[in-house]
């Protein structure tokens, strides 16, 4: 059985997308969900679905071992970010080398690094007057949204698109392509 834990800040609908495609899996569950913030709307999703989740504080997340200890105690095999807006610790990156993904809600290397998330995000798109965006989805490293690509889907951005609307073309790629690009790569 290979033990996921999604790492999220924030609504967690990516999050619940990834619950529900391995469900009743043989080889693939969810165990854990990491979150950062009391308010998160993926702490009721976790409870919803019956998953154990954590509420970390900053300072343990940056402490030197960083939260390496809790997810070995859960047997965690392979981390999954999704919405999570801090860095990820050079000692969990080491720890879990090559086994930590990310979605970006843009086509990198473009409209990535420190700062660029959520609403920014688009709004930088549509500022820029790109005619598409899309999602990425990496490997995670030391570095800020760039780490190897490993997937991108695309979406027209159209005249007169505000940033939600973008934002929900975004969002409905992510939901269709997230979870099976994760159970692709635990198969590989
Ligand atoms: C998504 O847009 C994802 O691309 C970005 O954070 C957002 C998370 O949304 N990394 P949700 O919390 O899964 O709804």
């Amino acid at each position: 059985m290979t033990n996921l834990a999604i790492f999220a800040s924030g609504a967690g609908s990516n999050a619940e997308k990834i619950i529900e495609h391995f469900r009743g899996n043989s080889h693939v569950r969810v165990a854990l969900i990491l979150c950062n913030k009391p308010t998160a709307g993926v702490l009721k999703i976790a409870e919803n679905h019956g998953i154990k989740s954590i509420l970390i504080e900053k300072e343990d997340f940056f402490s030197p071992n960083s939260c390496v200890s809790a997810l070995k105690d859960h047997q965690i095999d392979f981390i999954v970010l999704a919405g999570f807006l801090w860095k990820i610790p050079d000692a969990l990156v080491n720890a879990y080398r090559g086994k930590i993904v990310n979605i970006h809600p843009a086509l990198l290397p473009n409209y990535g690094g420190r700062g660029m998330y959520g609403m920014r995000v688009h709004e930088a798109v549509i500022h820029a007057g790109e005619t598409e965006s899309g999602i990425t989805i990496h490997y995670v490293d030391e570095h800020y949204d760039e780490g190897d690509i490993i997937f991108q889907a695309k979406c027209p951005v159209e005249p007169g698109d505000t940033p939600e609307m973008l934002a929900q073309k975004v969002h409905v790629l992510e939901h269709r392509h997230f979870p099976e690009v994760i159970e692709n790569l635990l198969r590989s």
